[in-house]
């Protein structure tokens, strides 16, 4: 769908770190963790890891990921073992080092396992371990364990159970480490990856987001040529922020943004958004379509149809704009990199929600589409956002959801539980921001559902609702975890809903990880 090839400018213009992906949630992080060393790193899923994608790419170092499975499963992921016998070092992480030692003839047993913060001796020096003292701790997590390096292999370093902790080809740069070096729990693991890229496979050329500005501009405008408008669906997030900017940049006055109130944003969302656009220069259709999108709501029960109604409607809307400017001939997508690699790359990675079917518009509106930030990472999306000058209170705005408050009501959908949470939302917000610590967070927000609770207001009881609130740390919503606020904070927020909207009874907080939970209630 997306004809920016912008992937090739930047595979000439970087040296390419490919990390296969053999599942889960490891190869992101990997990557991410390279590009924050500067190495411009890209994902290949497993079974695409051939000779020629490496020649194609130009790929300079390979990571292999992770996964969750055994290299003795019937039907476990494998790869082409020529790869490992060309000139490009290869760092096998986890699962990736127990294949390397699977197919160069070594042995892999199931053991206990190793899981969590584990001491590993360095035993044989190596330009791999650069900085590193002689015992370090890593985070482990693995059943499966390397028995017999295979031939030509020596062992670098050794748990402190007795594991086989990293290995490495004696002449070539073919290395294997059992612990996950791109995990914070590894605190050398990020000075480990650079060594690998630097010093080991000698990247030079360093990749910086937010350097890319001018090229993002130039490639938009050579795309569209001289002629056509191009639609951006502006949010208020800083995604689609930043491509309306970008385009606005490449096109001028051929921008068409729209804003879409669905009446499922956050309290004063949409004049705030219209404020900053403007004060960017962007001037956006505005569509008040709250009574459209609310009146097809009230009563629905479940999430996902709630969704489908509301991807319905926006792209009738949009259908409504295109059909009355036949100008418009494409369209601008804020998709990032974890949405396109998640995005099915990976066999046998569930969707758990239908996410993208809302973020994305659909394809019988009959325009071409530009995703120019489809291969950045939202931190640098970030940076890209201050580089164009867009005010922080947009670019550090925590993400959410294109439902908006409708992912976040339980139960039949009502008008009453709406206002509820959209309420509670802010004053998570506002307690967050006055404690200095809403750019700690990933997202933070109240949710409400039918569950009811006594309460005891003056001398009378009442029942009111249960309102949970959610507030995770994360990295890329992947994974998350609940944060560890100080006791005084949910304390000022639980006083706060409980006495600002009287229908409140009871405030919880939502102290499950991602997963086994997900972020958003349904
Ligand atoms: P979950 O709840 O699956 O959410 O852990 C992961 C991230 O995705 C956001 N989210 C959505 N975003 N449309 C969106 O554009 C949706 O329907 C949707 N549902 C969840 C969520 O806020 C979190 O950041």
């Amino acid at each position: 769908m997306d004809r920016l090839v912008l992937s090739e400018g930047l595979r000439r213009r970087y040296d390419v770190a490919l990390v296969v992906d053999f599942g889960g949630q490891y190869a992101h992080l990997i990557a991410r963790r390279l590009r924050e060393q500067g190495v411009y790193a890209e994902i290949v899923p497993y079974d695409a890891a051939t000779p020629e994608h490496l020649g194609e790419v130009g790929a300079k170092l390979l990571v292999l990921s992770g996964g969750p499975s055994s290299v003795y499963t019937p039907g476990a992921p494998l790869i082409d073992p020529s790869i490992l016998e060309g000139d490009v070092p290869v760092l096998g992480i986890c699962y990736g080092h127990q294949l390397i030692a699977k197919l160069l003839g070594g042995r892999v047993r199931r053991g206990r396992g190793e899981y969590g913060r584990t001491l590993v001796k360095i035993v044989e020096d190596d330009p791999l371990f650069e900085g590193w003292g002689e015992e370090e701790y890593v985070w482990m997590s693995h059943a499966d364990y390397v028995a017999e390096p295979p031939p030509g292999f020596k062992v670098l370093a050794v748990s402190e159970n007795g594991y086989i902790a990293a290995m490495r080809h004696s002449e070539k740069p073919i290395y294997g480490v059992q612990f996950h070096p791109e995990v914070k729990h590894t605190p050398k693991g990020a000075a480990m990856l650079h060594n690998y890229a630097y010093r080991i496979a000698g990247v030079s050329r360093t990749w910086r987001a937010e350097n890319l500005v001018g090229v993002l501009v130039s490639e938009i405008r050579e795309r569209v040529g001289e002629r056509g408008k191009v639609l951006v669906a502006v949010s208020g997030g800083v995604d689609s922020t930043v491509v309306a900017v970008l385009v606005k940049k490449a096109v001028g006055r051929r921008l068409v943004a729209v804003f879409v109130d669905h009446g499922l944003l956050r309290e004063g969302e949409a004049k705030e958004v219209l404020e900053a656009l403007r004060g960017l220069g962007i001037e956006p259709v505005f569509v008040d379509a709250r009574e459209r999108f609310l009146s097809r709501l009230v009563g629905v029960e479940d999430c996902e149809e709630r969704r489908r109604i509301i991807g319905e409607e926006f792209a009738r809307i949009f259908r409504e704009i295109v059909e009355r400017d036949p100008e418009i001939r494409w369209l601008a997508q804020g998709t990032t990199y974890p949405d396109i690699i998640e995005s099915g790359a990976v066999k046998g990675a569930d969707r758990i929600k239908s996410h993208h079917n809302v973020a994305g518009l659909p394809s019988w509106l009959g325009l071409d589409v530009l995703e120019p930030i489809k291969y950045f990472y939202k931190d640098e999306v970030r940076r890209i956002a201050e580089a164009l000058g867009i005010p922080h209170r947009i670019v550090y705005r925590h993400p959410f959801p294109g439902p908006g408050l409708a992912v976040r009501v339980m139960g039949r959908f009502t008008l009453e539980k709406l206002e509820i949470a959209r309420r509670a939302s802010r004053i998570v917000e506002e307690e967050l921001r006055r404690a200095g610590l809403y750019r700690d967070v990933w997202q933070a927000f109240a949710v409400v559902g039918d569950d009811k609770w006594v309460g005891v207001k003056g001398d009378q009881r009442s029942v009111g609702y249960v309102v949970t609130v959610r507030i995770v740390e994360s990295e890329d919503a992947m994974t998350a975890d609940w944060a560890r606020l100080p006791a005084e904070v949910l304390d000022k927020i639980s006083r706060r809903i409980t006495s600002e909207i009287p229908e409140v009874a009871m405030v919880t907080y939502a102290v499950t990880t991602k997963p086994p939970s997900t972020i958003e209630p349904c």
